[in-house]
């Protein structure tokens, strides 16, 4: 009976050499050190053992368990501390933390933010159209004839015609192409809206440039309306010297060049006076003018009774020159590390 004790021991030892883990561990623990294991059921038999044999049988049986649970104790403390060395290191709370790193509002969109602003403070309105225009609303009633240069597909994203309509059979002025300038929201917003009005439009407009340092095919406008009865060329040079103000700084100054737009008439190139690396120098910006009668007869509006400024400025001239960016392509590349300057 005392060879089975050995046995078991033995048994025992293989079995916990094998339990790898906490799980390991524990079965082990239940099948030999459990209140129904091995060792408690060898130790029971000690009734069944003749009676000169009890001492001897006793004692070794004692000896086993001991044994045993010292073994497990000290195979389960050597688990725990190796599973935290090896399986899950310490942080030291010592290290600087990583702070999370913040998005922040592209360079043109605080652009948009900014003139929206500074043309809310006197009276604009924000309204919008859409990319997507049609022939009338980019060219026709703007007043822009088929034969001007700006019409040319080959200087326009058109779309292609729906299958099965034929291009010269679909409705004049319905073919659709990406907008090529802003000035198409005036035509809907006078559409849509009676006079007197004052509202700034910003958006992306597209045209198939080459792209360089100064050129994309997609830029940004803003375009200013303002609609009402008597308003005058003073009005326009008074909200745009605002603006430039506003945007340039105190010292900023404002010229009209005279030139020439189909939408509006007398028309003018727009110049701001600006500093630039410590240089004051005129830089154009955009266009602007009275808005043109033949504009006001295409929305309904009575060019006897209402008169009308209108401006359309880049966006994307005005943040490179505010924001001192050489290239317009770093606009567009999306490479934080330059975004994140702004
Ligand atoms: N739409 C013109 C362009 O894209 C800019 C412009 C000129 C807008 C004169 C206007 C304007 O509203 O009055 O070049």
């Amino acid at each position: 009976m005392l060879e089975e004790l050995d046995q078991l021991e033995s048994e025992a030892q293989a079995a916990l050499a094998e339990a790898h883990d906490a799980v390991g561990l524990e079965q082990f623990r239940v099948k030999y050190l459990g209140s129904k294991g091995a060792i408690k059921r060898a130790m029971a038999r000690l009734k069944e053992v003749p009676r000169d044999e009890k001492p001897a049988y006793g004692k070794r049986a004692n000896a086993l368990r001991k044994s045993i649970e010292a073994a497990f104790k000290t195979q389960q403390s050597a688990k725990a501390s190796g599973a935290t060395a090896t399986t899950r290191p310490q942080p030291d709370i010592t290290v600087p933390g990583d702070p999370p790193r913040l998005g922040r509002e592209h360079v043109i969109t605080q652009t948009i933010d900014e003139l929206v602003d500074v043309f809310g403070r006197m009276g604009f309105d924000v309204v919008s159209g859409p990319e997507v225009e049609d022939e009338y609303h980019n060219f026709i009633a703007l007043n822009i004839p088929e034969s001007h240069p700006a019409r040319d597909p080959l200087d326009n994203f058109y779309l292609a015609p729906e299958v099965g309509e034929a291009a010269d059979e679909a409705e004049p002025g319905t073919a659709e192409l990406l907008r090529s300038q802003t000035s198409t929201v005036q035509i809907r917003v006078m559409q849509s809206t009676p006079p007197p009005l004052r509202v700034i439009a910003t958006g992306r407009v597209y045209r198939p440039d080459e792209h360089d340092a100064t050129h994309y095919s997609m830029f940004h406008q803003v375009e200013g309306l303002y609609v009402d009865r008597h308003v005058s060329m003073v009005d326009l040079k008074t909200t745009l010297f605002q603006f430039a103000h506003a945007m340039f700084g105190p010292e900023a100054d404002i010229r009209l060049h005279p030139s020439y737009f189909p939408f509006t008439e007398p028309s003018a190139e727009l110049e701001v006076r600006m500093q630039i690396q410590g240089k004051w120098q005129w830089i154009e910006v955009g266009g602007c003018g009275m808005v043109d009668p033949e504009v006001f007869r295409h929305v309904g509006y009575d060019p006897e009774e209402w008169s009308g400024f209108a401006f359309g400025l880049g966006i994307e001239r005005l943040a490179m020159r505010k924001y001192k960016i050489n290239d317009i392509r770093w606009l567009f590349e999306n490479d934080v590390r330059f975004l994140r300057q702004f």
